[in-house]
């Protein structure tokens, strides 16, 4: 099962188009993760202390976990998030702080080096910029440090179109490669 994580906020979003023709090109079964839906609870004293008693405890059965077993029991990972501000969407940092436990996702071995818990063999990133300055370091770059260093996904990949919002560009023409790029794969 392909676990679909989507930070895409407009109705008629770029990235989510790419994400499609990717999914499209996957062919296997997915479940979405729609991010605007999810309220994520206020990682406040109160919230951690319960967390980290819950995690010490190894009671996994909190509602709480919930996507974090999903994302750890994953075969495929395809996230689909637009470029802001040199990174992605505040949501999407929510996800991972969310999912980013102790015993599901990753946990330490005794030299304190993290060591991943996830099935799946990919995560795929899907990405779309309004222009052409896009260094990777917070975005993508952080994404697959963090899949590759703490779940343990070593095969991480970058599917992309930018500068879609340069004067005188023809987005659709652009995405039109990228989806192109993404079928021939
Ligand atoms: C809050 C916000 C921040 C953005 N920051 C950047 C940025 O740092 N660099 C850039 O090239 N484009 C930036 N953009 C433009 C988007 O990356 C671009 O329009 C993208 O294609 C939007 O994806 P979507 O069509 O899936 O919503 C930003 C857009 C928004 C709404």
């Amino acid at each position: 099962m392909i676990l679909y994580v989507n930070a895409c906020v407009r109705r008629d979003s770029r990235t989510k188009r790419l994400a499609e023709c990717l999914l499209e090109k996957l062919d296997e079964p997915f479940t979405e993760v729609r991010l605007e839906n999810i309220v994520f609870p206020v990682s406040n004293e109160a919230f951690l202390t319960k967390r980290d008693e819950l995690i010490e405890a190894e009671d996994f059965s909190n509602p709480a976990f919930s996507l974090a077993k999903q994302f750890a029991a994953a075969d495929k990972i395809v996230i689909a998030a637009p470029y802001w501000d040199l990174s992605f969407p505040a949501a999407l940092k929510q996800y991972f702080e969310h999912i980013n436990v102790r015993g599901i996702t990753f946990t330490y071995t005794p030299e304190g080096i993290p060591k991943g818990l996830c099935r799946a063999k990919q995560v795929y990133y899907v990405m779309t910029a309004g222009g052409d300055y896009t260094p990777e370091e917070f975005g993508f770059g952080y994404v697959k440090a963090l899949a590759q260093g703490y779940y343990g996904i070593e095969d991480v990949r970058l599917f992309q179109a930018v500068g879609l919002d340069i004067e005188g560009a023809d987005a659709e023409e652009i995405l039109q490669k990228s989806m192109e790029s993404i079928r021939q794969m």
